[in-house]
């Protein structure tokens, strides 16, 4: 933990979270007990967030979101917990020299320091081949492919010789130890001696970050054989592949300047992109985005575009990163022109510099794209998934603020599923009336998990137990001390995990009341799995909390319910396990008993 929970209860006491909003926004009005203001985390035109001063909360009615004075901050500047702290510290005028102890940051490894000197010296190595006589097969290659000499010197390209023992005696000469060679990833241990895995290619040096070269990628200059066609380097003690994204070292420095950062496959697409002037753009190397790299995406604070191949693989792999980008809350666009199959560079060497551009700049939001993937990509074919789809869309439809917008989007739906819009249309009304459409049971896949899908009614009832639970635990301790002895645990997740917070808490600071905003510092520097909706959770009880009237008897109902309910989850959990591989008639008779037992149980 990097900042220290004392210094951060300090400036939670000294800043108010209306002045700090106000800071940054300067719609803050007071309104009644509670102040309001325009969300600046949604399109708004009236103000829907709401601040609490007694609280030292924000909540914003229409996107859900909300926290405390640092989640404000942190969501705000698009920053992590820690920068949020020293920036509400900083605007509050408060220092403390526990505030610059530097404890997070990573201490030097010093075993690690002759492994960055042998793959530094190592990609030199590589350079000075490219300029060789046997380098001229690579230098031929380049210009085949048309990059150029300074994108040849700013990405760093290089040569490894076709003997690949030339190499390794290079770094013994230079005084590196056979364990330092083996280290970079780069050797292959063959029965006549240590060699270079990259030998006889042309070499991508792979940098993390700061421009430290960690890794290769070495493409192969023949074809027609069947070597893979890019030999990378291994995991190593530097090199993590999941950490990397090709090129963001450079990227980074014109990102903020161009406002957005592009996304491609590899880095050839990194290359024609450069041609044309788009420098801030970075390969995944494959066409998986990972949590890593989705957090340092999110730290460039800039619009993400996504422009994988037309193939049909790359076109599969952005509707994932959609919904890995939708649920991070990242702004992105998405590159989608019907019909083109072909990645960056191929566009660029057959059409040329203006249609790459172009295509580059085709770019739609993500329901467009979603729409455009199934008309054209992966056309919907049986009825289930076109309800499917439908079903997926039917609550984003209905929230639209535009009835053109929603009126597009159902034509656009009636056009890639085959139903009539006023079908379609049917369906958003009765979700607006708060009857959920009716849904298929099975888990769509597309995009974002549907929040409202169907509940069995026991765990609907469970919920609302533990809801009221947790509701007492945060106005009274004695409902703490309820929890631990009689109900111990909860069922539905976040409350679970909640409930472990709020104990902890407790134990911890005795004399301390339970407040949501302490306990949302907590949580948010913690590393706890669905960290946002228990900030969410708290942030709506922070609301509501002064409506709620500790009683011993509600806690005394809610405990019968939970273990009623709970008895009855854990029969048809049980149940459904036992339905497993067995014919309809036995079934039948499983059935038959589990309604014998439940109703002679329960109610
Ligand atoms: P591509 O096949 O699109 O490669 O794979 P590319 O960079 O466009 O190269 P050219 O145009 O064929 O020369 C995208 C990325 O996937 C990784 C590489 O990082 C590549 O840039 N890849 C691909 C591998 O790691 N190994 C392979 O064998 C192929
Ligand atoms: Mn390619």
């Amino acid at each position: 933990m990097a900042i220290d929970y004392d210094v951060l209860k300090e400036i939670k006491e000294r800043a108010d979270i209306v002045d700090i909003i106000s800071y940054f926004l300067p719609s803050v009005q007071k309104k009644g007990r509670n102040y309001v203001c325009i969300c600046p985390f949604h399109d708004d035109h009236k103000p829907s967030m709401q601040i609490s001063k007694e609280h030292q909360t924000f909540r914003c009615f229409v996107d859900n979101i909300g926290g405390d004075v640092f989640t404000f901050v942190q969501k705000y500047e698009k920053c992590t917990f820690e920068e949020s702290v020293r920036k509400v510290a900083e605007i509050i005028g408060y220092d403390d020299p526990r505030l610059h102890k530097k404890t997070y940051q990573k201490p030097v490894d010093t075993d690690l320091v002759p492994i960055y000197n042998c793959i530094t010296e190592l990609h030199k190595f590589y350079k000075y081949c490219l300029m060789t006589d046997e380098g001229k097969v690579a230098r031929d290659y380049l210009e085949k492919r048309q990059i150029s000499n300074d994108q040849q010197t700013k990405f760093g390209l290089g040569y490894s010789l076709s003997d690949g023992k030339l190499t390794i005696d290079y770094l013994k000469q230079k005084g590196f130890s056979f364990k330092n060679i083996q280290d970079t990833g780069i050797a292959l241990l063959q029965t006549s001696g240590m060699s270079d895995n990259n030998a006889g290619r042309l070499i991508f040096p792979i940098c993390d970050k700061s421009g430290q070269v960690v890794g290769f990628s070495a493409r192969k200059m023949t074809s027609g054989d069947d070597a893979p066609k890019y030999v990378n380097s291994p995991e190593t003690r530097i090199f993590t592949k999941g950490n990397v994204l090709y090129n963001y070292n450079n990227a980074k420095q014109t990102v903020k300047h161009d406002g957005y950062i592009y996304i491609v496959e590899g880095f050839m697409d990194v290359f024609a992109l450069d041609s044309i002037g788009v420098t801030s753009c970075v390969a995944l190397m494959s066409t998986k985005l990972t949590t890593q790299h989705i957090n340092e995406l999110r730290k460039l604070n800039v619009e993400v575009r996504v422009c994988l191949d037309g193939d049909h693989p790359g076109q599969e792999a952005m509707m994932k990163i959609i919904s890995q980008l939708n649920e991070a809350r990242i702004h992105a666009r998405y590159v989608s022109k019907a019909g083109e199959l072909r990645d960056p560079d191929e566009i660029l060497k057959q059409d040329g510099p203006e249609a790459l551009k172009t295509y580059v700049n085709s770019l739609v939001d993500p329901f467009d794209f979603i729409i455009n993937y199934y008309e054209t990509t992966s056309p919907l074919g049986s009825s289930e998934d076109k309800k499917k789809v439908i079903n997926h869309f039917v609550p984003m439809i209905a929230t639209q603020k535009s009835e053109l917008d929603a009126d597009n989007y159902i034509y656009k739906l009636e056009k890639i599923t085959g139903f009539s819009s006023q079908a379609i249309r049917n369906l958003v009304q009765k979700y607006k009336d708060g009857k959920k459409p009716v849904q298929m049971s099975n888990k769509t896949d597309v995009i974002v998990e549907n929040k409202t899908k169907n509940v069995p009614k026991e765990l609907r009832r469970l919920e609302i137990a533990e809801s009221m639970v947790i509701e007492q635990m945060m106005v009274e301790k004695d409902a703490v001390i309820f929890f631990e002895e009689h109900i111990k645990y909860f069922y539905t997740e976040t409350y679970r995990v909640l409930a472990n917070f709020i104990v902890d808490y407790v134990h911890n600071y005795p004399d301390a009341p339970v407040s949501p905003s302490a306990l949302i510092d907590i949580v948010s520097l913690s590393n706890v799995d669905l960290k946002e909706d228990v900030i969410n959770l708290l942030t709506k009880l922070s609301f509501k909390i002064s409506t709620i009237k500790y009683s011993l008897e509600a806690l005394k109902d809610c405990e019968k319910i939970i273990a009623e309910e709970r008895t009855k989850v854990y029969e048809r959990n049980t149940l459904l396990k036992a339905f497993e591989g067995k014919s309809a008639h036995e079934q039948a008779r499983l059935m038959d008993e589990y309604i014998k037992r439940t109703t002679k149980n329960g109610k």
